[in-house]
């Protein structure tokens, strides 16, 4: 069963797999311990065994071998690293392969996103899992080398470019876990993690249909307070500062209505429809001085929601 508070070591328990994983990275771990102290105890001994006493003094043995204590070094830590072969091989094809009948999301990878597609159509930035649920995550990457991690559920596979690589899970227990980026995708890297959010099978279904369709204005909220939820959730944040200081990106800071220079000499002036060009179709005009890094977001974001962001701009002046 699934422990909830972790050890000392490691994080909690919260997928089928995790004691799993722990169990062989506590055997290993515990091997490891024992011999370091086994081979520090007779470093020590011989140290003080057969110190030289004076200058004159010469190697007496005449043993040359002892088959018994060489087939024993030997042989001993052979049959061991076979057992963690083994064992971990088992493992690694378990976690590889996903049980038939689990619920397919797939993955896009991007500098410095995350985008979850579901069956339905709907799609999100943060994971949505139902708890008790196989899950298998088709992933490919938009750019550069990424990797999925979540620590909590001992998963992990690089996201790679022009290929798909496959990764499953199955969260006994409804909860949160923060996911990862585990491999160095440039300056935001650190940037790339979300959450997966576990819920119980039936909430589940209707998150599920709220994420497809169009969007709506969350309740409560005005447009410009939704669009800056958007700038945080579609990590916009990462690239784009709204305080005027200077990222990767130009500054959101008094963004709208600002004109200025592009790339190839012509000018800009940031109305609705050039921001909404530059969300769908970024290096269709790249403000001079910025590299064209940006990602496209179509697909991802609808009318609604630039809507939203754009209205959020304007409050920035
Ligand atoms: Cu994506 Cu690191």
């Amino acid at each position: 069963m699934a422990s909830n508070e972790g050890s000392f070591w490691l994080p909690p328990q919260s997928s089928t797999v995790a004691s799993e994983v722990d169990e062989l990275f506590d055997f290993i771990m515990d091997l490891n311990y024992i011999f370091f102290f086994i081979i520090l105890a007779m470093t020590v001994y011989f140290v003080v065994k057969y110190k030289r006493t004076n200058d004159e003094q010469l190697a007496t043995s005449d043993l040359d071998h002892s088959t018994l204590w060489e087939g024993a070094w030997a042989f001993i830590p052979l049959g061991l690293c076979f057992v963690m072969f083994v064992w971990g091989f088992k493992l690694f094809v378990n976690l590889q392969v996903a049980p038939p009948g689990a619920m397919e999301v797939y993955v896009s990878a991007q500098k410095w996103s995350w985008n979850f597609a579901y069956e339905n159509g709907g799609n999100s930035n943060d994971l949505y899992v139902p708890a008790g649920k196989p899950v298998k995550l088709i992933m490919k990457s938009k750019d550069v080398l990424h990797s999925f991690y979540v620590p909590d559920f001992r998963v992990k596979a690089d996201v790679i470019p022009n290929r798909y690589t496959t990764v499953w899970f199955e969260a006994p227990e409804a909860g949160e876990h923060r996911i990862y980026c585990t491999e160095y995708c440039g300056k935001e890297h650190s940037g790339m993690y979300r959450t997966v959010h576990v819920l119980p099978p039936a909430e589940f279904e209707k998150k599920l249909e709220d994420l497809s369709g169009p969007s709506k204005l969350p309740e409560g909220m005005t447009m410009a307070q939704w669009g800056e939820q958007l700038y945080v959730d579609y990590t916009c944040a990462t690239c784009h500062s709204k305080d005027g200081s200077r990222l990767v990106g130009p500054s959101f800071k008094a963004i709208y209505g600002r004109e200025g220079k592009l790339a190839d000499g012509s000018t800009y002036k940031a109305d609705e429809e050039y921001i909404n060009e530059s969300i769908m179709e970024p290096k269709a005009k790249v403000v001079e001085g910025y590299p064209p890094v940006m990602p496209s977001f179509k697909g991802q974001l609808d009318d609604n929601q630039i809507n939203a962001i754009i209205a959020f701009m304007k409050t920035l002046k």
